[in-house]
């Protein structure tokens, strides 16, 4: 027999779009079952993505949820991009106004986590969700396990935010959503080091052998990434290669000295561009990974999943409050204008900066290189995608477009 409960918004992943959603509706007092298939020790040690944009960032400030990421992140006001031997700084606070965050996802998490248990109100670790039932009608059901126990969380709306393997997505009848996708044929193999960052900026390398990426966590700890084959086997990569690779990628004609220490954490990703359309179906709305992926060239797929939560936080707050379902009806199209505009991007930049094989795709890759790094206008549109748009005006530019004259 399973043990029945019952909620408003049953939230399905406590990655960061499932808790910050939580804590949206929290202060709309909007009650909620965070529900996570791992532990807590888990999440918080999950090394991701690590670049807020000043729009994700503003937004946790207005939530109180900023605290200790303004007193301990690393403001970026520009980055490199290296190619032929020789790096070329992008100025993108200079360019668009806008700065970056460099947080670890896993300390976001953390401090997610820990408002979450603040409230008092439910997050479940360890309760995989299992089936969700009833997503065309009124009263939608999560059957989930918890402590060997089964569960039936009976609720008003089910927020899928399980990420790209979770099962809200496959949950929706065969038909009603599709899916655009996109493969690429390199991963990253990315990993965390007790070294001092080599730079004070990131540093995106198209080298012949590969592409590169110098990032950072703190003035202790370096995050670096290597292009390798989608199907890479980590134990061929003992620490002594990836380093040698490092300095092979990001050397420079003036010279480079890449700072080394131990590897505390390493993995291969895979990149893939995935937009599932609509982003739900009934009761049930998609946010984050669960609902599209991009590949992590562009640092975009965690300020997405927080775009999304604003949007679906607002939209269900209207429901309650106002009785209208006019934002939950546009809930999909609403997000999917920037979803899109991001997924270009990000497509973009990985098919830039992984050399292509082919002698004339490379040329091409090459000269866009060479252009963005000499033009104010190319690098301006660059700089207005890498720093994102503002969240609350998800589709509209920064700037006042096209100021020549129309030909
Ligand atoms: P997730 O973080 O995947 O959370 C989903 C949660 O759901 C997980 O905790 C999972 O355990 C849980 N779950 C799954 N199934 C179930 C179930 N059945 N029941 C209950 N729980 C379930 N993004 C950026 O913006 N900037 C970056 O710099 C950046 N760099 C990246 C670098 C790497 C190496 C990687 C892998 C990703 C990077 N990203 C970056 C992407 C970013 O990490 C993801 O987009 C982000 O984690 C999405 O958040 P989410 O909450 O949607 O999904
Ligand atoms: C990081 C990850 C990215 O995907 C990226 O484009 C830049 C930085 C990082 O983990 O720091």
């Amino acid at each position: 027999m399973s043990q029945v409960g019952r909620t408003q918004v049953a939230i399905v992943g406590a990655g960061p779009a499932g808790l910050l959603l939580g804590h949206l509706l929290h202060l709309r007092g909007i009650d909620s079952v965070v529900l996570e298939r791992q532990s807590r020790e888990h999440i918080e040690r999950r090394i991701r993505a690590g670049v807020l944009e000043q729009g994700t960032v503003e937004l946790l400030r207005e939530v109180g949820l900023a605290d200790r990421l303004l007193r301990e992140r690393l403001v970026h006001r520009g980055l490199e991009l290296l190619f032929d031997g020789e790096a070329h700084r992008v100025p993108l606070t200079e360019l668009t106004g806008r700065e970056l965050t460099i947080y670890g996802q896993h300390e976001l998490v953390k401090d997610l986590v820990a408002a979450r248990l603040a409230t008092g109100r439910p997050l479940l670790f360890e309760a995989p969700a299992v089936a969700l039932a009833g997503l065309d009608g009124t009263a939608p059901e999560v059957h989930y396990v918890h402590n060997a126990r089964t569960h039936e969380l009976r609720c008003d709306f089910v927020a899928g935010c399980d990420g790209f393997h979770g099962i809200s997505r496959p949950s929706v009848p065969d038909g009603a959503l599709t899916g655009y996708e996109r493969e690429y044929p390199y991963a990253w193999l990315g990993v965390l080091a007790e070294a001092p960052p080599s730079s004070e900026e990131l540093i995106y390398a198209h080298h012949d052998r590969g592409f590169a990426l110098h990032s950072m966590r703190s003035p202790k700890l370096t995050r670096l990434y290597l292009q390798v084959a989608p199907d890479e086997d980590l134990a061929a990569w003992p620490d002594e290669r990836i380093w040698d690779e490092l300095r092979t990628r990001l050397a420079r004609r003036s010279g480079f000295a890449l700072a080394d220490g131990p590897i505390v954490d390493k993995g291969v990703t895979a990149l893939r561009s995935f937009v599932a359309e609509p982003l739900g179906h009934g009761r049930l709305f998609l946010a984050g990974d669960a609902a599209h992926i991009v590949p992590a060239t562009g640092a975009k797929g965690l300020n997405l999943a927080v775009a999304d939560v604003a949007v679906l936080a607002a939209a269900i707050g209207e429901w309650y409050s106002a009785g209208s379902s006019a934002a939950l009806d546009a809930y999909s199209a609403t997000c999917l204008e920037r979803v899109w505009r991001v997924q270009h991007f990000s497509w973009w930049m990985t098919s830039m900066l992984h050399p292509s094989p082919d002698a004339f795709t490379r040329r091409l890759q090459l000269s866009q290189l060479r252009y963005l790094t000499t033009s104010t206008a190319a690098a301006t549109s660059f700089a207005e995608n890498y720093v994102g748009l503002p969240l609350s005006r998800p589709s509209s530019p920064q700037s006042s477009p096209h100021r020549g004259a129309p030909r």
